[in-house]
């Protein structure tokens, strides 16, 4: 599809993308870092692109025309095409709700309005009151309360309980206590995933999702700190949030015979970030190892920050234990229930940021870790997130054939961080790799590239993209860097409170990482250690199913505080063993060595 956009001499072309509305990949955020945002220049007069692109660019791209997006300015009217591998289409998204449906008992109930409009003693005016309703006298306000008494029609009010009083937040003409509804949102750095939920039986009615529309403005997380730093970035940002969940609420509710103004809850798991961005709040306490965190759910309403339902509708945001262990890490917690066992569990969800929780019923401690994307396909040379055209599994058969299997099965565009994973595990088998993570020169495949050795996982003739698909020395790097990070991570935990892997009874795997198809190879490639008595669960998009149980129970979002409130949360930052462990953890484990803490 063609568009035009008409933008300022100068602008640069990622400016001019962001300004068109178009999803594109730009993951440094426009620093010239990531080399992902790639465009092909047609025509039109242009800045030049300098040594930057070169870096990203090998000579026959650039001969092509391929330029990054955000290192190159516009000069006269230009034209440029997107290809393939810089197209965000909608990725592929963990939908499965782990949660078994609790006691419905939602934060939000309808009552028939009855009112005497002879003057009482109490009220000092006419009395009202809510049929079945027997808590305190709700919080109503002048306008409410002249609606009732004027209103020539029975009417229906929602009552939400908020901690110990409840609020009148709708008033409806006739009997609609029959339809009551709320949305569970996941509000994700990379996407955004809702639920239409029936709040009177638990039915989950809809599903949707969506890209987060601030992935335009900069992939990583401490980009977008520092964009929000400012009030005017701070409102980019909060808009492109709520842009994301507004489009949601349209899809859910678009077709489902139910109203955007039927919406009289909102649940959202977030991280703390983006919980933070989402209410308009200045990040920039986050950047300091020191930031104080609220453990209490961030609470808001729909009519404050610009969100499609009901001005008065609820928005609970699960609560933050830290800068890096957010609402979303709180919902892995509530849909495992290791909270609940008295046996010892280990949860992991690994995205963009990594986070690590461990103990049980009596304790519980978490601490995360700069995984970095890669896990998540991103930046390495062909990595791409988990979507139709990635290659999310890879084998190498004794024969040195590589086999891979694409989302969508369809001609493979890249590959995602299962694929990835799986392929550095089979590499590392078949001795393509050294025990640092270095691709062996002489091994089969393995190639000189451009930009250094590089193992050709599939050659272009069979790619969407008519390009070559590899795993380069650079890529490797970063995997192994990133992979140290997270085995070092949980090995410090693990040590701080003086257990070894043999005392890890459940392993929850939440998330992207949950959708890792091989566990072994997680662990002959030294992501995770090996758990000789764990049962491993994958309980997909905790946040998500996290904020579902918030939604249809209130004792839910309690417990959620309680968790928050009680976690203990270390920072490896300043922590010295981490930078031992992660020094031992840049290798991968050699066969009979797989039991790596002591
Ligand atoms: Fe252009 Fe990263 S290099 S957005």
């Amino acid at each position: 599809m063609n568009r035009m956009v008409t933008v300022p001499a100068g602008t640069t072309v990622l400016s001019a993308i962001r300004e068109a509305g178009i999803q594109f990949e730009a993951i440094c955020g426009g620093k010239g870092t990531c080399g992902k945002c790639r465009v092909i220049k047609i025509s039109g007069k242009t800045s030049e692109e300098g040594s930057c692109c070169a870096k990203f660019l090998t000579l026959d791209e650039q001969r092509k025309g391929y330029c990054l997006a955000c290192l190159v300015q516009v000069w006269s009217d230009a034209v440029f095409t997107i290809p393939i591998e810089s197209r965000i289409d909608t990725p592929q998204i963990l939908l499965d709700i782990a949660q078994t449906i609790q006691t419905i008992s939602p934060s939000v109930h309808k009552y028939l309005v009855e009112k005497n409009l002879n003057y009482s003693l109490v009220t000092l005016g006419p009395s009202i009151r809510f049929a079945g309703y027997d808590g305190k006298r709700p919080v109503m306000n002048e306008n409410q309360r002249d609606l009732i008494i004027n209103s020539a029609h029975p009417l229906t009010a929602t009552l939400y309980k908020k901690t110990e009083e409840s609020l009148l937040i709708a008033l409806e003409e006739h009997d609609t206590t029959e339809r009551l509804f709320g949305i569970a949102l996941d509000l994700g750095t990379t996407t955004v995933v809702g639920l239409l939920v029936d709040l009177l039986t638990g039915e989950i009615i809809k599903k949707a999702s969506t890209l987060n529309r601030q992935i335009t403005l900069g992939e990583e997380l401490v980009t977008r700190i520092a964009i929000g730093r400012k009030e005017e970035g701070r409102k980019e940002l909060q808009i492109a949030a709520l842009g994301s969940v507004n489009e949601i609420i349209h899809k859910l509710t678009h077709g489902s015979g139910i109203k955007w103004n039927e919406i009289y809850d909102i649940c959202l798991g977030g991280n703390t970030i983006m919980t933070w961005l989402l209410a308009g709040k200045d990040p920039t306490p986050l950047e300091y190892v020191d930031a104080q965190v609220e453990s209490n759910p961030v609470l808001l309403n729909a009519e404050t920050i610009g969100i499609d339902a009901l001005p008065l509708t609820p928005i609970f945001c699960l609560p933050a234990v830290s800068r890096f262990v957010g609402g979303d890490a709180i919902g892995d917690i509530l849909t495992s229930s290791m909270h609940k066992k008295t046996e010892i569990s280990l949860l992991i969800d690994l995205g963009t940021n990594g986070e690590i929780i461990l103990g049980n019923k009596d304790w519980m401690v978490s601490t995360s870790c700069a995984s970095g994307p890669a896990f998540e396909g991103a930046g390495m040379r062909s990595g791409m997130r988990a979507m139709k055209g990635a290659i999310d599994t890879v084998k190498i058969d004794k024969s040195g054939q590589v086999i891979w299997h694409v989302i969508g099965d369809t001609d493979p565009k890249g590959v995602c961080g299962s694929g990835i994973i799986d392929a550095a595990a089979a590499m590392a088998h078949a001795g393509i790799l050294d025990i640092s993570g270095k691709l062996i020169e002489s091994a089969p495949g393995v190639r000189e590239g451009e930009h250094g050795l590089e193992f050709l996982l599939v050659p272009s003739h069979l790619t969407a993209t008519g390009k070559d698909i590899v795993i380069t020395s650079e890529d490797m790097a970063y995997l192994m860097d990133s992979k140290a990070a997270v085995l070092a991570a949980i090995i410090v935990l693990i040590k701080k409170y003086r257990l070894t892997p043999l005392d890890i009874h459940h392993v929850y795997l939440a998330g992207a990482f949950s959708s890792f198809g091989n566990i072994e190879n997680l662990i002959s490639f030294g992501i995770l250690p090996e758990f000789p008595s764990a049962e491993f669960h994958r309980i997909g998009n905790g946040s998500l199913a996290g904020a579902y149980a918030c939604l249809i129970s209130s004792s839910l979002r309690k417990e959620a505080t309680d968790i928050a409130k009680r976690m203990g949360y270390l920072d490896l930052l300043v922590d010295n063993d981490f930078i031992e462990e992660y020094w031992g953890a840049l290798r991968i484990p050699e066969k009979d060595e797989l039991f790596l803490i002591p």
